[in-house]
């Protein structure tokens, strides 16, 4: 089974979020399971290529775009043990200057990022047939390639008819919406070429486009990435964005797949990028990555009071609001608390402000600094996320690998990987059962988040209960294998319609 994967990011080449994540680690547990798999990502400026050589496989080759007409390279380099092949698409213009994205908060901004990701999608289509090696389905990702199915609709001139897509959506609230007749200009198009086109949405000037929805309405098939998320946003309207009736449209092709750790990568045993190396065989050891995180932070330091992180794109979906109200209200016992990320300048403050007015006690690191966020999971001991949804969310599950036990609320992927923890007495007190690996908020409200909070502080208060929490929570299995499958079994029912 061949399948091209082509997304927006991959880690460890040019990862923004969760989307890298789940790029750099499906296709490689994929590949372990049998399929031929390879990855198309734009060749950005910012990719490292001492790191990851890139060879050259064929140079200057004309792609017409509207009215342009544009040189691509093709590069390739591997990743990981599996030897996956990444294809690099390179165009300076397009593609080579900036980031990956133009926004901190990785949301879609600009006519420039639409084109970026047109100009992308519409090469990888216009080389599909040029390669010596023909995929049978091609794999999207979110609004950025979501373009894909409409172009081979459109131009059914690749010779494999049989070509199937599937779009993964892993987060509706970024649909990649533009004027249609900008982007209809920038393609060539009339816009009556499929019937798809004709669905526009009013805009600010005129009627808009809206790339997500076109790839909903174009793929064989589509998916997002958690369960529960995929029941929300067909049901829900505060979670379906506006698409709960293009989704129910396409019900029959939708499904959910739940998201896995790429438990290599984030493993405290050998993680490179923290203090002390530990396993559940010896949590204890978390204390130490505990002190020194609280010393490089500038943080009071005191290892038997709890610390809370947040480790986030400081966008509205993450629940900012709510943590930030929440430790300040919490006055019945001393804390420490701790965020990183960067996002929407009205976070950025709010969090500042709070660092400020507690100094010693809560540290804010502006910044992206993935070496930080290993810290902070290796020495924290809760990690909280009370999104106001989340599609799946993979930073709970790192928390959990890293003994951080997770404070979530019960939506999308949160709900599917977290349950709350309660401790079952069994015939004798000391022989407590504890189920779950969390602790879980309904509703989102600040102070039913405070009772979350202090409810979770009497469970660390108990040092026995906290420590075989934290073994059942780093000795859990969120790896890709059983999810991998998911997809395996997906592809082969893509290929069979
Ligand atoms: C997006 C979603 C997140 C999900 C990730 C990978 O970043 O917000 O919930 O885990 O994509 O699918």
């Amino acid at each position: 089974m061949k399948i091209l994967f082509i997304a927006s990011e991959l880690n460890p080449l040019a990862k923004v979020g969760g989307l890298g994540d789940v790029a750099g680690a499906l296709p490689l547990a994929l590949k372990k399971l049998g399929a031929d798999i390879r990855i198309a990502l734009p060749k950005y400026g910012v990719i490292d290529e001492k790191k990851y050589p890139c060879e050259l496989v064929a140079k200057d080759i004309k792609i017409k775009i509207g009215r342009e007409e544009e040189k691509i390279n093709l590069y390739k380099t591997e990743l990981g043990e599996e030897k996956v092949i990444v294809y690099l698409i390179d165009n300076k213009k397009y593609l080579g200057e900036d980031g990956v994205y133009f926004e901190k908060t990785a949301f879609c901004g600009s006519f420039a990022e639409i084109k970026r990701f047109l100009f992308f999608t519409h090469a990888v289509f216009s080389l599909i047939e040029k390669l010596d090696w023909q995929p049978e389905i091609i794999h999207c990702n979110d609004w950025h390639t979501s373009f894909l199915p409409v172009f081979l609709k459109m131009k059914s001139k690749i010779k494999d008819k049989k070509l199937k897509t599937l779009l993964t959506i892993h987060n509706l609230a970024n649909q990649g919406r533009w004027n249609a007749q900008e982007i209809f200009d920038f393609l060539g198009l009339k816009g009556d070429e499929t019937e798809s086109l004709g669905k526009r949405q009013l805009g600010s000037y005129g009627e808009d486009l809206n790339l997500m929805q076109q790839g909903i309405l174009n793929a064989d098939f589509i998916n997002t990435v958690s369960p529960t998320y995929a029941r929300e946003i067909l049901t829900k309207p505060y979670f379906g964005r506006g698409f709960k009736e293009t989704l129910l449209k396409r019900r029959n092709n939708f499904v959910g797949i739940l998201n896995g750790l790429d438990t290599e990568t984030f493993n405290p045993e050998t993680d490179p990028y923290i203090k002390r190396n530990y396993s559940f065989r010896n949590p204890e050891i978390k204390k130490e990555n505990k002190i020194y995180l609280e010393k490089k932070l500038g943080l009071k330091v005191d290892p038997d009071v709890p610390l809370f992180a947040l480790v986030s794109r400081l966008t509205f979906q993450k629940g900012i609001e709510l943590v930030v109200n929440g430790l300040k209200n919490l006055r019945d016992f001393d804390f420490r608390a701790v965020f990183l990320g960067v996002g929407e300048e009205r976070y950025e403050e709010s969090i500042k402000n709070l660092a400020k007015k507690f100094p010693g006690k809560i540290a804010a690191e502006i910044k992206y600094d993935s070496q930080l966020a290993q810290e902070i999971y290796a020495g924290a001991d809760f990690f909280l996320m009370p999104s106001k949804f989340e599609p799946c969310g993979l930073t709970q599950l790192i928390a959990l690998r890293y003994g951080a036990i997770p404070i979530v609320r019960r939506v999308g992927g949160l709900a599917d990987t977290i349950k709350n923890i309660r401790v079952k007495k069994r015939f004798l007190n000391f022989l407590k059962r504890i189920e779950g690996n969390g602790f879980v908020l309904r509703e989102y409200d600040a102070d039913k988040f405070v009772k979350v909070l202090k409810r979770a502080t009497s469970f660390y208060q108990n040092k026995d209960l906290w420590r075989r929490l934290q073994i059942k929570a780093m000795e859990e299995d969120h790896s890709w294998q059983q999810s991998a499958g998911e997809y395996l079994e997906l592809y082969e029912k893509i290929l069979q319609t």
